[in-house]
Order: structure tokens, then C-alpha cells, then sequence
């Protein structure tokens, strides 16, 4: 594994036993694992801006059906995937860079009953030992800012997708000022993080055959999320990485990370956009 995956494995692993480290988030939640079920874990397994709402809001932009087969790409611990087999009714595939999380998505996911719909595979996402042509949409959330490589995450996008088929896209884009107030979420510092623009974005993947069907910017949304989120952290009694929360995934910094995306935001360094894409039917 190289440098930078090694330091992304790094920078989102929590914990080397993420399972043991949920089951105490639950008991101390008053709940055993054995018993969570999917409204438990809202606040813990979608690590994206505005959680499940988000999911959501896409899965209505991108027009989610039943027969679709999905592949979320950067799954995180399966939030999203189950999200759109229990609620859409498609079958996902998972990938995710670490295999402690994709060992947390499975786990969880048997833990609600879904194991039959989502599946998990380790892997990078810009190199996938996938068949062509073999997914109806791919599906992405806060994700893009860990891959230096956009053009190949672009070409792996075209190779795995029927024709016809779509990518939706949540992602975090680079705003007018720079740098950026680390940390982040999805970076300790600039050594891990590398935003694009929108339109810089739009540029690859139109090269690669997709156009653009649907588009929301909900960068105004996110900043007062962030600010909800940092006051909320400050009041509560327990440290927040104690919580069944996304902060469990974060660590100790998840408060200054809560700040400098509230900041980012307000500052222009960031923004953040939903858009679906679908690829040219030849
Ligand atoms: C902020 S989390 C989002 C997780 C998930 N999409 C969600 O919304 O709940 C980013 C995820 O991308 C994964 N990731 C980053 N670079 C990757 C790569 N090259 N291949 C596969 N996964 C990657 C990380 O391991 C992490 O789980």
C-alpha cells in the first residue's frame, strides 16, 4: 500500500476493534448490539454531512429504484448502502479502503437484517477488481476529497456503470479562499486532502461521456448544520466520542473538526454540492 492510502487508513481508523468500540457506545446508549436496529444507528453509520436526510434528498435526485444494483463507493461503515436496500429496495455493494470498517458494515448490517441486500468488499475505489458495466448507479458521499487521482476514479466510474446508468455524487469542493482550517473530517492536514472545484469536476467526468441531469448546492444548508452540530457538542455532558455517534468514527478532534467545517463553509474555502450524472448509452 502506498504512502498516502496508508496515511487515509490512518487518519479514518478509530479504533483497531471498531465493533468493541460500538457495542460500549451501546451499552452506555442503555442498548446491547444485539438488539440496535437501524434508527439506532442513524446517528453513527452515515458519515456525511446532514446524515440519512442527506442520503435521502440524493436517492430522490438520483430517481432510486428497487432493480437498481448500487455500488457505494467509499461505503464508510455501510450506513448509506443500508439506507437504500431497507427504504429503496436495491441491492448494494460496499467497498471501502479499510477492512475494519467493511468488517463494521457487515456486522451491522447482519445485526439489522439486511445481509442479504448489502455486501462489502475492501478494496481502493480507483482500482477495482470489478466487472465491466456490471452497476446501474454508482453512488458516492464525502468521498472525493481523499483521492488525488480524479481522472482515474472518473474512468473507473465510465468502466463499471451500464450504459445509461448514473452516478450521483455529495461532495466537498474547493471554495474561492485556501487553505483550509484543519482538521477536517476527512483530513488531519493538507497531506490527505485534495479538493477539486465543481466545475473542474464537471470537466472530467463530461470528458468521460456523463452529463449532467441534477444539481443542488447545499453549502448554505451544511454550514448551519455545522454550526448546530459544534454548539450541540460544546453542551453536551458526555465527551462526544463516547456518544453512538459519527463522532465514535472522528476521535477526540470531532469538536474542532464540527468548528473548522462551520468555518470553511462560511469563508468560501469549501462548498458542498449534491449532483447526479448519467453516462452516454453507447
Ligand atoms: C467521510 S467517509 C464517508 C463514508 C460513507 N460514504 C458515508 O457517507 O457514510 C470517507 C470514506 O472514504 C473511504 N475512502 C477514502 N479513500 C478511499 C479509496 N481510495 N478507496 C476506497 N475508500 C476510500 C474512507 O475509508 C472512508 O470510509
Amino acid at each position: 500500500m502506498d504512502t498516502y492510502r496508508k496515511a487515509v487508513e490512518n487518519h479514518y481508523t478509530a479504533a483497531d476493534d471498531l465493533l468493541a468500540v460500538i457495542e460500549r457506545a451501546s451499552r452506555r446508549a442503555g442498548r446491547e448490539f444485539q438488539t440496535l436496529t437501524r434508527e439506532d444507528i442513524a446517528a453513527l453509520d452515515e458519515f456525511h454531512i446532514r446524515g440519512r436526510a442527506a442520503t435521502r434528498e440524493m436517492a430522490q435526485l438520483a430517481g432510486v429504484k428497487s432493480e437498481m444494483r448500487v455500488l457505494d463507493l467509499g461505503c464508510g461503515i455501510g450506513g448509506p448502502a443500508r439506507t437504500l436496500a431497507a427504504e429503496y429496495g436495491c441491492t448494494v455493494v460496499g467497498v471501502d479502503l479499510l477492512a475494519e470498517y467493511c468488517r463494521a458494515a457487515t456486522a451491522l448490517s447482519a445485526q439489522v437484517g439486511l445481509q442479504e441486500q448489502v455486501t462489502f468488499l475492501q478494496g481502493d475505489i480507483t482500482a477495482l477488481p470489478l466487472p465491466d458495466r456490471g452497476f446501474d448507479l454508482l453512488w458516492i458521499q464525502h468521498v472525493t476529497m481523499n483521492i488525488p487521482n480524479k481522472q482515474r476514479l472518473a474512468t473507473e466510474a465510465k468502466r463499471l456503470l451500464c450504459p445509461g446508468g448514473r452516478l450521483a455524487l455529495f461532495e466537498v469542493y474547493a471554495g474561492e479562499l485556501s487553505p483550509l482550517h484543519f482538521p477536517v473530517p476527512w483530513a488531519g492536514d493538507a497531506s490527505i486532502s485534495f479538493l477539486t472545484s465543481y466545475p473542474e469536476m464537471q470537466a472530467l467526468l463530461v470528458d468521460q461521456g456523463f452529463y449532467e441531469i441534477a444539481r443542488q448546492d447545499q453549502t448554505a444548508l451544511s454550514r448551519d448544520w455545522f454550526l448546530r452540530v459544534a454548539t450541540a457538542i460544546q453542551s453536551r455532558p458526555t465527551p462526544p466520542q463516547s456518544a453512538l455517534s459519527v463522532n465514535l468514527l472522528m476521535g477526540e478532534t470531532a469538536p474542532e473538526k464540527a468548528r473548522n467545517m462551520a468555518r470553511n463553509l462560511a469563508e468560501d474555502r469549501i462548498r458542498v454540492i449534491q449532483s447526479v450524472w448519467e453516462i452516454e448509452l453507447s
